[in-house]
């Protein structure tokens, strides 16, 4: 991983560029830019991606596997980050599936996406975006992001991708080489923010109240309605916001 790293100082997205050169890449190629014009988040959502305002990048990965395991890697890569980030003394959690929180705000996204025919993932495009000096939101979202300078934490860039690509190079070969989901599903059960507490799960536009018991050995949630019913819910199915 990151063997060859790409780097643009502006380009319109980095999961954009990735997937129109991952059929040539070889595995492992990292696409990093300063700054993003056209910076995508989940659900089709814009992502905001100043110049030198923090860590846009997204990784080109081929691993031997079946389309319906790829969606881990996100995971992995969630398990890696937040890692990383309490090695180099910043106090991040897991928002699970997809986000990563310090103090009850997300600083960071990761966008996923995949290529794939029945049997084999042709590549799969693991965006990542960090806040790391951002002071000033937009308003529609500044109650919910933050960074990591605003937080109090001055961590430099090369620093937090040095340490996220090691952490990420030993949980995915674990993952993809050894099938084993354990090195990850453990640090995403200790650092998780919402394991233990209630959140808001929406499904098709609906509202659900419920406890987040566990995660279980495939990497999904298990939550308690209110009616008491136990529940495991697949990463990619519901968004959640915790309370
Ligand atoms: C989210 O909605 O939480 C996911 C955000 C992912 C943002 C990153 S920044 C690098 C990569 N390129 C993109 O256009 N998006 C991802």
């Amino acid at each position: 991983i990151g063997k060859n790293i790409i780097h643009f100082d502006t380009i319109d997205s980095t999961n954009d560029y990735a997937k129109h050169i991952a059929v040539d890449e070889k595995d492992g190629t990292i696409i990093i830019s300063e700054e993003q014009t056209k910076g995508k988040g989940r659900l089709g959502r814009q992502w905001h991606s100043k110049e030198s305002e923090g860590i846009w990048m997204s990784i080109i990965l081929k691993p031997e596997i079946t389309p319906y395991k790829a969606p881990f890697i996100t995971l992995v890569a969630g398990a890696s980050i937040v890692k990383a980030l309490n090695k180099l003394g910043v106090n991040a959690s897991i928002k699970w599936p997809n986000d990563i929180i310090v103090n009850d705000k997300k600083i960071c996204g990761i966008l996923t996406e995949l290529s794939a025919e029945i049997e084999r993932v042709n590549y799969v495009v693991l965006g990542i975006g960090i806040n790391v000096k951002t002071m000033e939101f937009d308003s529609e979202i500044c109650d919910v992001a933050t960074s990591l300078y605003k937080e109090g934490y001055e961590v430099s860039r090369v620093d937090i991708v040095k340490n996220i690509l090691t952490e990420f190079e030993v949980l995915y070969l674990d993952y993809v080489v050894n099938k084993s989901k354990k090195k990850t599903l453990d640090i995403c059960r200790v650092y998780s923010a919402i394991i233990g507490k209630k959140i808001y799960i929406i499904s098709d536009g609906e509202r659900e109240l419920v406890k987040c018991l566990d995660l279980n050995e495939e990497g999904n949630l298990i939550i308690e309605t209110e009616q008491g019913l136990v529940k495991e819910i697949m990463s990619g199915e519901v968004s959640i916001r915790g309370e």
